[in-house]
């Protein structure tokens, strides 16, 4: 008896061992984000990098964080690079953007993905592949001019799909983008770049 009350004691005291990461740079690192095995919450791993806070997938690739909204669990990585006078994603040899299922990440219901330099078998799934898609305005400007004149689409990635992966890989569509909370007309200049991820509060 005495000894299960101990162990309950510890469990206890760890369970509520609440220290919050130090800055990252000068950018704070909200509870239960945790750049060290000492502070934050070990589930919700991140890494501070030279000042700059980076989200690491599932294959190992590293995505800057751009911004986190501590109130609503949720962060903002930026998507991986269109590598010039190419339509390759960065992160293409990954297979995209791949969350462990096992960790408390997975995509927001907010995100409209495009997709580029698809292969023709895409367009058998539901994706806006039509010449108005927003995809071809993204084809017009700087990073995405490698795709230009290549099979594009662009969805919304809502709960009827997975929240764990934006796939990219030869033979299906080798580059995307994703924009934060799109807007229908919302010229190109105003689009919030980004992957949204929200979290699973600790308790
Ligand atoms: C594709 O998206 C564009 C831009 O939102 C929209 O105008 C068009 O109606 C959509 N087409 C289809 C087939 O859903
Ligand atoms: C488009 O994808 C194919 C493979 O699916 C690849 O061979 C080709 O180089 C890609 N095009 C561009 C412009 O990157
Ligand atoms: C993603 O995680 C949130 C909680 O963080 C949860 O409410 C939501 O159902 C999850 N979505 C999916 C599709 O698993």
């Amino acid at each position: 008896m005495v000894h299960v009350v101990v162990v309950l004691f510890i469990l206890v005291t760890q369970v509520s061992a609440y220290r919050p990461c130090p800055k990252c740079g000068k950018i704070k690192v909200p509870y239960p984000l945790s750049t060290d095995e000492n502070c934050g919450d070990p589930r919700y791993r991140i890494n501070c990098n030279n000042g700059a806070l980076e989200f690491m997938s599932a294959s190992g690739f590293y995505y800057k964080i751009l911004s986190i909204n501590p109130k609503a669990n949720k962060l903002i990585i930026k998507p991986p690079l269109i590598q010039e006078n190419t339509c390759y994603s960065s992160d293409l040899d990954q297979g995209g953007l791949m969350l462990d299922e096992n960790l408390p990440f997975n995509i927001s219901t907010r995100n409209t993905v495009m997709l580029f330099n698809c292969s023709d078998n895409i367009l058998l799934s539901p994706l806006n592949c039509s010449s108005s898609s927003f995809c071809r305005e993204f084809e017009e400007v700087g990073e995405g001019c490698g795709c230009k004149g290549t099979l594009c689409c662009h969805f919304l990635k809502d709960s009827s799909m997975t929240s764990h992966r934006i796939r990219a890989r030869l033979g299906g569509c080798t580059a995307y983008t994703c924009v934060v909370d799109k807007q229908p007309d919302e010229p190109l200049e105003s689009w919030n770049f980004g992957i949204e991820l929200q979290w699973l509060p600790p308790f």
